[in-house]
């Protein structure tokens, strides 16, 4: 996985973006926080995104995983 990766993006629909890099569709959410909070007692939740235009946008997060 990226750390830093370029998507596209169709406006209008709300995307999840994963912002602790334990998800298998990275960058995109899996919902695999919600295990991962039951079982550590944390709260972390996806990045929502919904663009006005569709566009590729560039993300990055220090916490996403390096490439393999
Ligand atoms: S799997 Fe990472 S925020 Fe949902």
């Amino acid at each position: 996985m990226k750390k830093t990766s370029i998507i596209k993006l169709k406006k209008n629909i709300k995307h999840s973006i994963c912002n602790f890099g334990f998800s298998k569709k990275m960058p995109y959410c899996d919902n695999a926080h919600r295990d991962y909070n039951k079982i550590n007692n944390t709260n972390y939740k996806s990045v929502k995104v919904c663009l006005l235009n569709d566009d590729k946008i560039e993300i990055s997060c220090s916490d996403w995983p390096d490439e393999k």
